[in-house]
């Protein structure tokens, strides 16, 4: 077991010992990875290196002391706001990641529906980010089957409520798909029976707004659609921060009592938290602000149209190799799968992680699955040369296969 040392070492050795330990990992800035990164280009690193720097350590627990941070934190949740098109005396939380937005959003559903034994409908293509949320907060998980389309089938959704039901949930997009839920539909549904609608864009609300400037044509998915409650949005996903930045937004800041932690009963007086969080980065939130002024509209388009200019290029090489074929879709996400019984995925997989590519397998359909970022336009060639070598190699029946059982 690793001691403490008892005598301290020197940075510049402690410093060529780090990056030593990164000797083996997947090369994320040579775009090796279709999961864990989002890189635009090195000049948007040095914004997110930099600006994180500045407020490296001080704590956002502490906004009394650092006004900066409150401000800056607002401003993020303000954009974040009316990004996503929320009305007036809408409000929102600045959280850790996605996990910590849907929490907060599951806990304040619970708390609002004050039910004994309270459940959430969700369909079966949501993250399980929502199964983890209610086995910490105590409630059962209702997973409805999606339709064909791999879209939230509503009906189906409407017959698993009963009176114990607190929360409705569709993705927009979901992570296996990235197919968006018909959110409209379950946002009547919710009005109808007073439930709460969370929209989970953890990967979208960063992208789809911008996808739909390019004209890719989303169903609405945002607060436009009435009904929607909350909306978790990662800013360390397709908003480019570093890691430790999501948005959960509210339709009505009222709402935020529902996820509010106040106490007196210790020697210090009143403890009052919104999020699950004690001490929190400064860095992320000064980061997240640097990254979202920095791109504007404009820089998150261009992010937009490098996925998709991606998306095309790698579908079109997939779908020229006879016994591949892509899921349907139009988004960040591409599936694609073997037709040909004699072509194991499997082995298609373990080739391209071989050759250097990080590969992340789905289990249903039996596949590939890719989550693109902007530097996946300018590896799609090299993706492409390689997954023909791997094809080939399968198809001779070599090499091993890599199993898909386990999504991280
Ligand atoms: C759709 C969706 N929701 C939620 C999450 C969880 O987010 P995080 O890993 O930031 O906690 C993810 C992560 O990939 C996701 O894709």
């Amino acid at each position: 077991m690793l001691a403490l040392p008892e005598t301290g070492q020197e940075w510049p050795a402690l410093r060529e010992a780090l990056i030593a330990a990164k000797a083996r990992d997947y090369s994320w800035k040579r775009g090796r990875m279709a999961v864990f990164f989002y890189y635009l280009d090195e000049a948007l690193e040095r914004v997110q290196q930099e600006a994180y720097l500045q407020f490296w350590t001080e704590n956002n627990l502490g906004q009394r002391a650092f006004p900066s941070l409150a401000r800056l934190e607002a401003e993020v949740i303000e954009m974040g706001l009316s990004l996503l098109h929320a009305p007036e005396g809408a409000g929102g939380s600045f959280t850790s990641g996605g996990s910590e937005s849907i929490f907060l959003a599951m806990l304040a559903a619970r708390e609002k529906g004050g039910r004994a034994r309270p459940n959430i409908v969700l369909p079966d293509t949501a993250h399980l980010t929502f199964d983890r949320a209610a086995w910490y907060l105590g409630m059962e998980v209702r997973r409805v089957p999606a339709d064909a389309e791999r879209l939230s089938d509503v009906a189906a959704m409407e017959a698993a409520c009963d009176a114990q039901t607190v929360a409705l949930i569709g993705s927009a997009p979901n992570y296996p798909f990235g197919t968006v839920d018909r959110i409209a539909a379950l946002g009547e549904l919710a009005q109808r029976r007073g439930l709460w609608l969370h929209v989970d864009a953890c990967v979208g609300g960063f992208l789809n707004p911008f996808l739909e400037e390019l004209g890719v044509a989303l169903p609405l998915w945002d607060f436009r659609a009435p009904g929607v409650t909350s909306i978790s949005a990662d800013i360390h996903k397709h908003g480019m921060a570093p890691k430790g930045a999501s948005l959960l937004l509210l339709r009505d800041a009222a709402l935020k009592q529902h996820h509010r932690f106040e106490s007196r009963a210790w020697a210090r007086g009143a403890y009052v938290a919104h999020t699950a969080q004690g001490t929190r980065p400064g860095g992320a939130v000064a980061a997240a602000w640097a990254v979202m002024r920095h791109l504007g509209r404009a820089g998150y388009r261009d992010c937009a149209r490098r996925i998709m200019a991606a998306r095309a290029a790698i579908a079109a090489g997939v779908s020229a190799i006879p016994e591949l074929e892509c899921l349907p879709g139009e988004h960040a996400i591409l599936v694609y799968r073997s037709t040909d019984a004699a072509l194991s995925i499997a082995r298609v997989a373990a080739a391209l992680d071989a050759r250097g590519w990080l590969v992340s397998r789905q289990v249903e359909p039996d596949g590939i699955h890719l989550h693109l970022n902007p530097l996946h336009a300018e590896v799609a060639e090299e993706y492409l040369a390689d997954l023909r070598a791997a094809v080939a190699e399968a198809r001779a029946g070599a090499g091993a296969e890599m199993a898909a059982a386990r999504a991280y």
